[in-house]
């Protein structure tokens, strides 16, 4: 796929459902009994890899229209030892939560993915899985798939730290803790997305998170309840939406809205940064549903200024750093990332990844330690061909580059973006920009 730039991005679209929450409303929907009723789903690959897991684990999942979902669930512990194993596609979130509900369950599972995925760590989630009482039986070469889990027969609730910020290794935990008897605590010293915290509360599991420490959250969880089945509304991705934000950003004359953006003060990191750049981006029309914030933005073309992304804010942005780094490359100054340490264990090395893109378009970047500097310089030349390494979020970012570069910006795959994004290079034309 190629971006050229052209025309101011104007007019109001809603991206697609959030990918997290719809993850977690498929998985805790398998775990309750009854009806749960889903919409705005997100219908991109990732979701449904999710949605064919938990109905093989013997959950009733039905499609009964667009993002429209009701799963059946079999209840805490109820999960069914499946006909053969599961594929997760390009999903470590979909692999890692479900790890976390089988490990609390009696049955043995095989977890697989693509050439991306068997490349990602999985012994964050397998150590403290072994503790609740779950076992690995098979297991590829440096704990990664293809991974066979024995669940526990009779799991442990335990307290478990976390070694890095990781909503995916508290979430696992908190999964399997929903079987065993008595309370699981998580403590993390750097506050991650707490959607797994909100939404077990929605189904009325008695769930409590404090603060820990500066940046940190404690969270316990009373195992054995009775999920009760909800209607879940899932709001537009701010993971998504970050690339037509940006893009919009850039472009000159643009002015574009939003729609029904989660405002999760967890998940806005690249907001604040945006706007601490110089950003125009306003919330309208701010609500809440389901335990999460929404709101309307609006976004219009905006001259930014490097600024020094501290590290504590990596786990409110960890996605969003490849756009960040698209915006930085058209500041006035140089911007500095720090504490990018977990991009290299994502869908890509995505430090890596983000660099050669910015490279090979004529911007100047440099590495070091587990920091990005980008020198921005108001403008990027653009041209190059960006190898995208199987990872959504680096052809999203480039061809938003493409769309205020100076020259066309090429892709060597777009087809991944389909996993979080089904829909982009249509949303994006119908905003006014030049994609092919
Ligand atoms: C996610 C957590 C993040 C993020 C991923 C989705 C989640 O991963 O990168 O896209 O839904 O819990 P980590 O928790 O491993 O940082």
């Amino acid at each position: 796929m190629t971006a050229r730039s052209g025309r101011p991005l104007v007019g109001r679209v809603r991206v697609p459902g959030d990918k997290s929450i719809s993850h977690r409303a498929l998985i805790l929907g398998a775990l309750a009994v009854g009806a749960t009723r889903i919409s705005g789903l997100l219908e991109g690959e990732d979701v449904l890899n999710t949605a064919k897991a938990v109905q093989a684990l013997g959950a009733r999942v039905e499609h009964v229209g667009a993002g429209a979902w009701q799963v059946d669930g079999v209840g805490v512990a109820g999960l069914a030892e499946p006909a053969g194993r599961l594929d997760f596609g390009n999903s470590a979130t979909g692999c890692r939560l479900v790890m976390g509900a089988v490990a609390g369950c009696p049955i043995a599972v095989t977890f697989d993915g693509d050439a991306s995925l068997r490349k990602r760590p999985m012994r964050r989630v397998l150590d403290p899985l072994a503790q609740i009482g779950a076992h690995v039986t098979q297991v590829a070469e440096g704990g990664r798939l293809p991974i066979t889990l024995a669940g526990a027969r009779d799991p442990m609730p335990i307290l478990y730290r976390t070694p890095v910020p990781s909503a995916q290794i508290k979430s696992a935990v908190l999964l399997a803790g929903l079987a065993a008897p008595g309370t699981t605590t998580v403590i993390e010293t750097e506050a991650s997305r707490d959607h797994t915290e909100l939404m077990l509360a929605h189904f009325g599991a008695d769930v409590k998170s404090e603060p820990e420490g500066a940046h940190g959250r404690k969270i316990s969880l009373v195992g054995q309840p009775e999920l009760v089945p909800k209607t879940i509304a899932v709001p537009a991705d701010p993971s998504s939406a970050a690339f037509p934000m940006v893009a919009a950003l850039l472009v000159p004359g643009s002015d574009i809205l939003l729609a029904d953006v989660m405002t999760n003060p967890l998940r806005t990191g690249l907001i604040t940064t945006l706007r601490e750049m110089g950003a125009v981006i306003v919330a309208e029309e701010v609500r809440h549903d389901g335990g999460e914030a929404m709101a309307g933005l609006r976004v219009r073309c905006s001259a930014l200024r490097g600024v020094e992304v501290p590290p504590q804010r990596a786990p409110a942005m960890i996605d969003e750093y490849p756009i960040l780094a698209v915006a930085a490359a058209f500041a006035d100054g140089t911007t500095v990332m720090r504490g990018l340490q977990e991009l290299r264990v994502k869908e890509s090395d995505r430090l890596a990844a983000t660099a050669d893109m910015l490279r090979i378009n004529g911007v100047e970047v440099e590495i070091s330690g587990d920091d990005l500097a980008v020198r921005g310089r108001g403008r990027a030349k653009g041209g190059g061909f960006v190898a995208t390494h199987m990872d959504h979020r680096i052809a999203m970012a480039a061809l938003v580059l493409g769309l205020a570069a100076d020259n066309p910006v090429r892709v060597d795959d777009a087809a991944f973006i389909a996993t979080s994004f089904p829909g982009f290079a249509d949303l994006m034309r119908g905003l006014g920009g030049d994609l092919e």
